[in-house]
């Protein structure tokens, strides 16, 4: 069965593990021990060492850890060409494709086709890009998502100049009386969590949060809530 992430309000607060920070030998029962954990949606970061300068995993991946999971897959594509792999990426088992504004491909066009794929579509940006980057898309997509580190590595610091990013598409979201989720990216803890929550972000993605934390998963997802 699919997941939508219309099924879930943008004021319920959903936490993404991403699987960057998992044990990658074990990735079914690291999977297995954050949905236990309550984990909402389960964070996929593909990086194609084009767009960001380091490369992850992809397609037969996903496909491979999909029957095992009911987790809505949320797909990150740190990738030049979202357009042209979207379907690849559905058809292994996507809920939810985020792309990227500094991709190559037409935003338009590649939200278009990821609705026609039957999932739902979000657009990220990287920290040095503003928030009016995407305001042309926002009435066409179900998330944005705000990086608050450099995309391309888990388990970098926060930066926490990118808050009043997350302030302005809350504002501007409000503005167009859309629901639109707000998911916020990198450096994510339960440290970290209260500030991007107040500024009006609903999914929290955590990685080394989540995964390595000292006392184990569940208390990882316990702590950010
Ligand atoms: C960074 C990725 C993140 C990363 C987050 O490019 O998009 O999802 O895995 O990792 P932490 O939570 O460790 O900062
Ligand atoms: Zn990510």
């Amino acid at each position: 069965m699919k997941k939508d992430l219309r099924n879930f309000s943008t004021s319920d607060i959903l936490i993404s593990p991403s699987l960057l920070a998992a044990d990658f030998r074990n990735l079914g029962s690291d999977i297995a021990e954050v949905a236990k954990a309550g984990a909402e949606l389960l964070h996929l970061d593909v990086m194609d060492g084009k767009m960001v300068p380091n490369i992850s995993f992809g397609v037969p991946v996903i496909e491979s850890i999909r029957p095992d999971s009911e987790l809505l897959f949320d797909v990150h594509l740190m990738i030049d060409r979202p357009l042209f792999y979207a379907e690849k990426f559905v058809k292994a088992g996507a809920d939810h494709i985020t792309f990227h504004v500094e991709s190559s491909d037409d935003p338009a066009e590649t939200i278009k086709a990821i609705h026609d794929l039957g999932v739902t579509a979000g657009m990220s940006l990287r920290p040095g890009t503003p928030a009016e980057a995407l305001f042309p898309y926002l009435d066409d997509l179900e998330l944005v998502l705000v990086m608050t580190v450099e995309p391309g590595f888990g388990g970098q610091s926060f930066m926490a100049d990118q808050v009043a990013k997350i302030a302005e598409f809350k504002k501007e979201i409000a503005r167009r009386g859309k629901a639109i989720h707000i998911e916020v990216d990198g450096g994510i803890g339960a440290k970290t969590a209260p500030s991007v929550l107040e500024a009006g972000a609903n999914v929290l993605v955590a990685g080394t949060a989540v995964f390595r934390h000292p006392e184990g998963m569940a208390a990882g997802v316990a702590a950010l809530r």
